[in-house]
């Protein structure tokens, strides 16, 4: 008999709303990300801006909603204007952040094409590392302003008449990393974000501002960083940002599941850190949170930036995952769930190759990796708002986070289609478990539509070229609503599951 694992599903029990943007993902010029990812001239598919179709399709089957760019450490050394304008007049660059040579083939305005017409939402960040407020205005005026002025009209000159109107903009990146081009303290970084920030909002006051936080937890500078950050430029951002990679170290696989607790305990510390900095000040503005950079990331299989040979697209972090990886993402967005009243937006690092769940040759095939399907059935099925489950069962000790539960659950209500989502991860190395949640007030009355599992006997199985299927999600049979009102299914273990729940049909007279 399996270990039980008990919740309560009650649609009163709210969280807050799933912000589309939580399904946000990452385009950085870095390795393959663009060129030859999502950018390939040559390839058959390729439409007239050279873009791959192939690749645009499964961006749309991934489901993401909203897209940052251009960098990520690239940006720090980046000259927009680079970018625009005719493509044989572009310079080729030294990237000094990825030891690559930049093409500049695609830049601003073909990447918002781009998106655009794939339905996506953009979140832009500029260049506080090398350059600063008046580099960042101008390409606010660039890509916002309607016409009538010389940044604007330049846009227009290069062929794109109605503005760009990006919304979300990031006052850099990784501001806090002695590896940033152009790397600052909290006070120089605070000050240099405040103007820029003021700077961009005076050329488009409706815009949105996301400051830099730590690169990771780990940083030493970790919460005087944000404190510091927050005092200087509180008036003037809306978010505050958070990045964070996990990767299974020394073979314990046990604390590498249990990583949304570490995710959780970040996004708690920096919410404390920011209520700290609104209660001093006695603020009425809350700082929502942007987790703008996560995923699973080898990182200590990369030989380091520096030790890079300098060229042209190279092949950089290209990891394949796993069943384990897709699962421990699986995890880490149903903490971004979980955490919906705080975390307004979050991007999956990155889209294309390059830490991604989607991969491409030159010229050649594409697939999903095994953390695409985490994700894809997240932004498709956890819709609404999320409720708030409190589960009692089986714990598990964990080197890196302590005792955690075997069970990492959320729940979402859809109200307009009347419909639940359980997204559940046993974190469970060898045993089941059995999910027991009792359906309370108005979802009494549903039915299990589907029980959708990932999982594998063999956790370390990866999708690759010669067998992009070896790893799909799988109908689970045996889910079920029992006599007493509480769904109850099995799930594997180190498995990713969603169970969906539909209102129960009259039957036909
Ligand atoms: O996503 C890869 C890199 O990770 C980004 O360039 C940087 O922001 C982070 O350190």
């Amino acid at each position: 008999m399996p270990h039980i694992a008990r919740f309560v599903i009650d649609p009163e029990f709210s969280v807050g709303d799933v912000d589309p943007r939580l399904y946000g993902t990452f385009v950085e010029h870095m390795g393959r990300c663009v060129y030859t990812g999502i950018h390939d001239p040559g390839h058959p598919t390729a439409d007239a801006a050279g873009f791959r179709g192939d690749v645009a399709d499964l961006v749309r089957e991934l489901g993401t909603g909203m897209v940052r760019y251009p960098g990520g450490n690239f940006v720090s050394g980046y000259h927009w204007e680079d970018g625009v304008g005719p493509l044989a007049d572009r310079p080729r660059r030294l990237d000094l952040a990825w030891r690559s040579i930049e093409s500049n083939q695609v830049g601003t305005n073909e990447f918002l094409t781009w998106a655009k017409e794939l339905g996506l939402d953009t979140m832009m960040a500029v260049n506080l590392g090398t350059r600063g407020i008046d580099a960042a205005r101008a390409l606010v005026e660039y890509c916002n302003h309607p016409g009538g002025t010389a940044w604007s009209d330049l846009r227009i000159k290069h062929g794109v008449r109605e503005p760009h109107d990006v919304k979300l903009w990031c006052l850099g990146n990784e501001m806090d990393g002695p590896w940033q081009t152009g790397h600052k303290t909290a006070t120089e970084y605070g000050r240099l974000a405040a103007e820029a920030g003021k700077a961009m909002r005076q050329v488009d006051p409706s815009i949105e501002l996301v400051a830099c936080g730590s690169s990771f937890e780990k940083m030493p500078t970790f919460g005087t960083w944000e404190r510091e950050v927050l005092e200087q430029t509180y008036d003037e951002i809306d978010y505050l940002s958070l990045h964070a990679y996990y990767e299974e170290l020394e073979g314990d696989r046990t604390s590498f599941l249990a990583s949304g607790a570490g995710m959780d305990r970040y996004i708690r510390s920096v919410v404390s850190t920011a209520d700290h900095v609104r209660a001093v000040r006695r603020s009425k503005k809350q700082i929502k949170l942007s987790f703008d950079e996560w995923n699973v990331w080898y990182a200590a299989r990369f030989v380091g930036e520096r030790n890079l040979e300098t060229a042209e697209t190279p092949r950089l972090i290209e990891d394949t995952y796993s069943v384990t990886d897709a699962v421990v993402v699986g995890s880490l967005l149903i903490t971004l769930l979980r955490n919906a009243d705080r975390v307004a937006m979050a991007c999956l690092a990155q889209l294309v190759n390059v830490i991604a769940p989607i991969r491409t040759e030159p010229g050649g095939a594409s697939w999903r990796q095994t953390t695409f399907h985490p994700f894809a059935q997240a932004a498709r099925f956890a819709r609404g708002r999320v409720l708030h489950s409190v589960v009692t069962g089986p714990r598990i000790d964990t080197a890196q986070y302590g005792d955690v539960s075997a069970l990492d659950t959320v729940v979402t209500y859809d109200e307009e289609a009347d419909t639940y989502t359980v997204l559940a991860v046993n974190r469970g190395l060898h045993e089941p478990l059995l999910l027991q949640a009792a359906l309370r007030g108005a979802a009494a009355g549903h039915r299990v539509e589907e029980h959708l599992v990932l999982c594998d006997p063999d956790p370390d199985a990866v999708n690759t070229e010669a067998h992009p299927e070896r790893v799909v999600p799988r109908r689970a049979t045996g889910a079920q609503i029992t006599a007493e009102g509480n769904l109850q299914a099995e799930l594997p273990p180190v498995s990713w599951n969603v169970i969906r729940l539909v209102p129960n049909t009259p039957c036909p007279d």
